[in-house]
């Protein structure tokens, strides 16, 4: 074991400086198993094996279905990423996994499975947060950005408003006081009758729809740049329920348009705040949310109008993937993040600092 670490620090030492050694990366936080080779800031394989249809029927994801699917597609997901990448392990320098935040069962099969691979390999591991990683996406598609920049991050678990200075180094603009973003969609969703994941579900229906129901904004006239998705939530439930109870017909198409009008508002309203206050015009889309077309346009929009430069990542680095894991962990390598010892743990509730 003291050997395993020693050796890593000096692996990891001699990768600080260079760019053109690949990287495995594991992603199993939630119900996607991912598996990503990647150099520098450039995907050389990205696999992904989503959990989806599995949890569709229970309509959200179960935790233990979840770690046993993980579990089961692992080891062929890491040989296909690596066979996709015409490389065999012999040529990867280091082994990068998601630590937190997530379901703890699902986060424990990735850690696992990379600290195994990696003592098996002597390869050094490098831990990554979850968050951060959904941040990193933006270095693939965007390869000469350079911090300092803001990131609207938005996704299933977390929403931030973030003042990107590394990646050891992220300060919170503003923050939801409860619910996530993604987690309002897939309520919203779920009210409606409408599948999981609910956002893209609430996507398809809001591109139909009017905003006829204006729902509320929580901290009206506040100067915090903070979020609250459970009073959108709860509007949005009393709407309906009042409209069943009374036997009104309505469209879902209008109800869930009026909902995302609100959720996308508040997040480009408050975004848009933080680049008047920090002077930083560079902003930089994150996360699962960020897959959705209103709120990249619409943002787009508002960064034409206040001149703000917005950077989108594609839809497929938004949501779940191993590849930003794997640059977060080359851009952790080059500000120099040590690799982490074998006793590695998984952290559900990992936050940002
Ligand atoms: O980042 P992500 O894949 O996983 C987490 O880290 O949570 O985000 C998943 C969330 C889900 O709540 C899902 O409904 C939402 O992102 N989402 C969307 C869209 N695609 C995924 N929300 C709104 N519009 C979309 N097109
Ligand atoms: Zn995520």
């Amino acid at each position: 074991m003291t050997n395993y670490f020693s050796d890593a620090l000096k692996q990891v030492d001699s990768l600080r400086s260079r760019d053109g050694y690949y990287i495995l990366a594991f992603e199993s936080s939630c119900d996607e198993t991912a598996v990503s080779v990647t150099k520098g800031r450039q995907i050389v394989s990205n696999i992904i094996s989503s959990q989806i249809e599995i949890h569709r029927r229970f309509g959200g994801v179960v935790p233990e279905i979840a770690s046993r699917n993980h579990a089961l597609m692992i080891s062929g997901l890491a040989e296909e990423a690596l066979r996709a990448a015409g490389l065999g392990i012999g040529d990867i320098s280091a082994v990068a996994v998601t630590r937190g935040a997530g379901l703890l069962g699902a986060l424990l099969v990735g850690v696992s499975y990379a600290k195994a691979l990696a003592y098996a390999r002597s390869l050094p591991l490098i831990a990554v947060n979850h968050i951060k990683g959904h941040v990193a996406a933006n270095y693939i598609s965007a390869p000469d950005l350079r911090p300092p920049f803001i990131a609207l991050l938005a996704s299933g678990g977390h929403t931030y408003i973030l003042s990107v200075k590394s990646m050891s180094d992220m300060e919170i603009l503003g923050q939801t006081l409860d619910d996530a973003v993604g987690e309002a969609f897939d309520k919203a969703a779920r009210v409606l009758g409408l599948p999981y994941p609910g956002g893209p579900e609430i996507e398809r229906a809001a591109a139909l729809g009017s905003p006829l129901y204006p729902l509320p904004r929580a901290f009206k006239g506040d100067k915090r740049l903070d979020f609250s998705f459970s009073g959108l939530k709860t509007a949005l439930i009393n709407t309906v329920h009042g409209m069943n109870m009374r036997g009104e017909t309505y469209s879902i198409n209008d109800v869930a348009r009026s909902f995302q009008d609100e959720a996308v508002g508040v997040l480009i309203d408050h975004t848009a705040e933080a680049v008047k206050r920090t002077g930083i015009r560079t902003v930089a889309l994150a996360g699962g949310v960020g897959a959705n077309t209103a709120l990249r346009e619409n943002l787009t929009a508002r960064g034409a109008r206040d001149g703000f430069e917005v950077l989108l990542p594609p839809k497929k680095l938004c949501t779940d993937n191993a590849a930003m894991i794997g640059v977060a962990a080359y851009e952790m390598i080059r500000e120099g993040a040590l690799p982490s010892p074998l006793s590695l743990d998984a952290d559900p509730g990992l936050e940002i600092n």
